[in-house]
């Protein structure tokens, strides 16, 4: 049986149902656990043998490996970010690329909301109050509240239409895109107007070459002192040395990420600094949605093997 299933490449550790729906339909080799030195006694003796990849939004398919599987059918994301794959040349090369769209959206979704309460009351550095014994020596500071507050979303997807729906129960929403959206939120072409608008910056928007950098330090003296970022798209949106600077200088009020530049690498300046709260991609880590995401994933490649359409492909 197993001499008849197609290699897959595993480049990233994945829940538990993916793993067991990825060794039903494929020999797997679990790349991301191989040293350097077994990755390259497996390519090039088996590299002809490799027919699909299965990784993680944030890890993607790095440029050296697809070029060294000539026999790649499809990279499989069980993710809705493809930014970490070269699309024009999977096209080129005839490997089809899939993701995990709709199925993460609400939870991605409520993890910006929450993020942006705990930023603006203090959750988490109440919680540590009250664990560091220090509630008897005294109150926290006052914090801000959210009720009221102004919105803007950079980036009106399916993601960041979910979080502009559940901000609109708290207060306005704006929102900016490369494009006006049909939406019952105002649209504002201009960054940095929409960041001055802003009390509360959410970025949802797609990593590609244009959105690289797009959160820079213009964009955040625009939003001011009393502004609060919070980015549960990539990393690479926000200029994050510029954040760093704008949060050491008092241009911003605080910032919450769920992710970062150079995953999991996180800068010593964010860990240090008391105006930023932190989590570790966690945006569609429930059992739920990751159980979702490997069905979409298995489907996906179910398909590719049997022939067929795939659900939900981007290349
Ligand atoms: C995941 C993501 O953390 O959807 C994406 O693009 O970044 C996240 O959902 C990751 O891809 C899990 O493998």
């Amino acid at each position: 049986m197993s001499a008849l299933r197609p290699l897959a490449l595993q480049l990233c550790p994945l829940s538990p149902a993916l793993e067991q729906g990825l060794a039903e339909l494929f020999e797997v080799a679990r790349w991301f656990e191989l040293s350097a030195e077994r990755q390259a006694q497996l390519l090039p003796a088996r590299a002809s043998e490799v027919r699909a990849v299965a990784t993680g939004g944030h890890i993607g398919c790095p440029p050296e490996l697809l070029e060294q599987l000539p026999e790649l059918g499809i990279i499989a994301i069980n993710g809705v970010g493809y930014d970490k794959v070269d699309l024009a040349e999977a096209r080129a090369r005839g490997v089809r690329v899939t993701i995990t769209p709709d199925v993460l959206t609400a939870d991605v979704a409520d993890l910006a909301v929450g993020l942006v309460i705990d930023l603006l009351r203090g959750i988490t550095p109440g919680d540590r109050h009250v664990r560091d014994g220090l509630w008897p020596a005294g109150e926290r500071p006052l914090m801000r509240r959210v009720t009221g507050r102004r919105f803007g979303v950079v980036g009106l997807g399916r993601i960041g239409r979910a979080i502009a729906d559940r901000l609109a129960v708290f207060g306005p929403v704006r929102y900016h895109g490369p494009s006006p959206k049909d939406a019952p939120f105002p649209y504002e072409p201009d960054l940095l107007a929409l960041a001055a608008w802003s009390e509360v910056l959410v970025i949802a928007c797609k990593a590609n070459a244009a959105t690289r950098g797009l959160i820079d330090g213009s964009a955040l003296a625009a939003l001011g002192p009393q502004g609060s970022l919070v980015n549960v798209a990539r990393g690479s949106v926000v200029d994050e040395p510029a954040l760093i600077a704008a949060l050491a200088e008092g241009a911003i009020a605080s910032a919450a990420l769920d992710v970062f530049a150079d995953e999991p690498r996180v800068p010593q300046a964010l860990i240090d600094s008391d105006r930023v709260l932190l989590t570790p991609h966690i945006a569609s880590a429930t059992a739920e949605c990751r159980g979702a995401m490997a069905e979409l994933v298995l489907a996906n490649l179910r398909a590719f093997l049997a022939g067929e359409p795939l659900p939900s492909a981007v290349a």
